[in-house]
């Protein structure tokens, strides 16, 4: 598929949306239902324009296929600098082939078994003491609630640093270097989503650098130290710009991620009380108020409503990448140099591969359903390839372990006919923030 194929290419059908803007306001505000019209419209492959850049549309499975697998080096994802460069800079993600296999080698160890006992360790006491702090029947943002927890989650256990008035400011600084992505407006002006992103990354910067030198002394067991101990084969460390650069965007790619997922799970949970008792009666089965690694294949019925929360709503619903040779999918050329996205979103809520794709049905990824294996790239919340999610196994044990203790100590009901919207202005977030009562059990 990837090679150029004798013949006439294919004419790639598309539009330019609004003048200036695109299709922005698509992705902004309606992106669950612009991705399936386009498909009606279009296809599996079809151009657009939006946040100032022209891209080829690529939709469904054999599309996440060809471009995540990257047969020959294709493909870049140099692709995010357009969108978030300015603010995650040589982020793991941001770096492409042979730099960025460097790179992902020497993070590795940071992600390995030995070290996310080591963070889980620090973790689950945090959880305690911050659910136990709830207040029971009175209506909490859920959303809002849970970001707090995992900023303090990540800044226990990836920055070492206890939560308090400094973890608030990084918990600031993150919300603006985020939304700064999709501004509409990409330029340094006064009261813009880009000029707060500018300044919430100094604020990262200003904090990672100032902490190095004492990091780099004392070691410790937190993900900053372990970049600071990190060797390569010949000894080759990383530089303190890359722990400044990685530690952002790490921090980044764990934080918002896993809380979408979790408030997902919960409002799933809210809306469907006997998973939630299911869930329940599998926690209290293992006996401990607090999780381990070991527990975590144990709550299988959990695994499939996170398979099923990330598949209902992907965190990251769509991947750029920059065609780096000329090539050709299904007959239609990819020149050089063009835009390329496929959508996550679309691939895990289209009705030619899911059944009844639109319902919460955690079951159909138990056996003998297994509907996601129907294709190797068709639930594809963590990307696929060199680039697939390097945190996936911690963002397990997180939202886990978050989950797990907030059974134990409360049950929480959502009116059947609530739904959740979604706000895409930068990750999908729920609109309300997830307002809901917890009640004691
Ligand atoms: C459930 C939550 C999460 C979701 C849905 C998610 C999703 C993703 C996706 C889709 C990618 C691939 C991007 C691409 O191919 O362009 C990615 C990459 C990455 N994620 Fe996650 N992520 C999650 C949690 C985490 C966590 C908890 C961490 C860190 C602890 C993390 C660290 C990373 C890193 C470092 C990369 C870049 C990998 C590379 O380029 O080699 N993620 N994530």
């Amino acid at each position: 598929m990837n090679a150029i194929a004798s013949g006439r290419p294919r004419e790639i059908p598309g539009d330019a949306g609004w003048p200036l803007i695109g299709q922005s306001l698509d992705y902004l505000f309606r992106l669950d239902r612009a991705v399936h019209e386009r498909y009606r419209r279009y296809g599996e492959v079809s151009w657009g324009q939006a946040f100032g850049t022209r891209s080829i549309i690529l939709l469904g499975p054999d599309a996440n296929q060809f471009v995540l697998q990257n047969r020959g080096e294709l493909f870049a994802n140099a692709a995010w600098e357009h969108f978030i460069a300015r603010f995650f800079h040589r982020g793991l993600m941001l770096l492409d082939f042979d730099e960025h296999r460097w790179h992902r080698r020497l993070m590795q160890g940071a992600f390995q078994r030995e070290a996310l006992a080591a963070y889980l360790e620090r973790m689950n006491p945090r959880i305690e003491q911050t659910l136990a702090s709830w207040p029971l029947g009175v209506r909490l943002r859920m959303f809002e609630q849970l970001k707090a927890l995992t900023l303090d989650l990540g800044a226990e256990a990836f920055a070492g640093q206890p939560p308090g008035a400094q973890a608030q400011r990084l918990n600031r600084a993150f919300l603006a270097t985020v939304r700064a992505a999709t501004g509409l407006i990409r330029a340094d002006w006064p009261l813009t989503r880009w000029r707060r992103g500018l300044l919430g990354r100094r604020v990262l910067e200003d904090f990672f650098r100032a902490e190095l030198p004492r990091k780099r002394a004392d070691g410790g067991g937190d993900l900053f130290a372990r970049l600071c101990q990190a060797r390569a084969e010949d000894g080759a460390a990383f530089s303190d710009e890359d722990i400044v650069n990685h530690m952002i965007f790490v921090l980044m790619a764990a934080h918002d991620t896993s809380t979408i997922t979790l408030t997902n799970m919960i409002y799933w949970l809210g809306k469907c009380p006997e998973w939630q008792e299911r869930l329940r009666a599998a926690s209290r089965a293992l006996g401990r108020q607090t999780l381990s690694l070991d527990d975590l294949p144990r709550l299988e019925a959990m695994t499939w409503v996170m398979k099923e929360a990330l598949r209902l709503c992907a965190p990251v619903p769509g991947l750029p990448r920059r065609a780096v040779r000329d090539c050709e999918y299904k007959g239609f050329r990819i020149p050089a140099g063009h835009m390329v996205q496929i959508s996550v979103w679309f691939t895990h809520t289209t009705p030619e591969w899911w059944s009844a794709p639109q319902r919460f049905d955690p079951e159909r990824f138990a056996e003998p359903r297994a509907e996601d294996r129907r294709h190797p790239f068709l639930w594809i919340p963590f990307g696929g390839g060199a680039h697939k999610c390097l945190g996936l196994h911690f963002g397990e044990m997180e939202v886990k372990a978050i989950l797990h203790q907030m059974l134990l100590r409360f049950r929480w009901r959502l009116p059947e006919d609530y739904l959740m919207r979604q706000d895409f202005t930068s990750l999908p977030i729920p609109r309300d923030r997830l307002p809901l009562r917890l009640e004691r059990l």
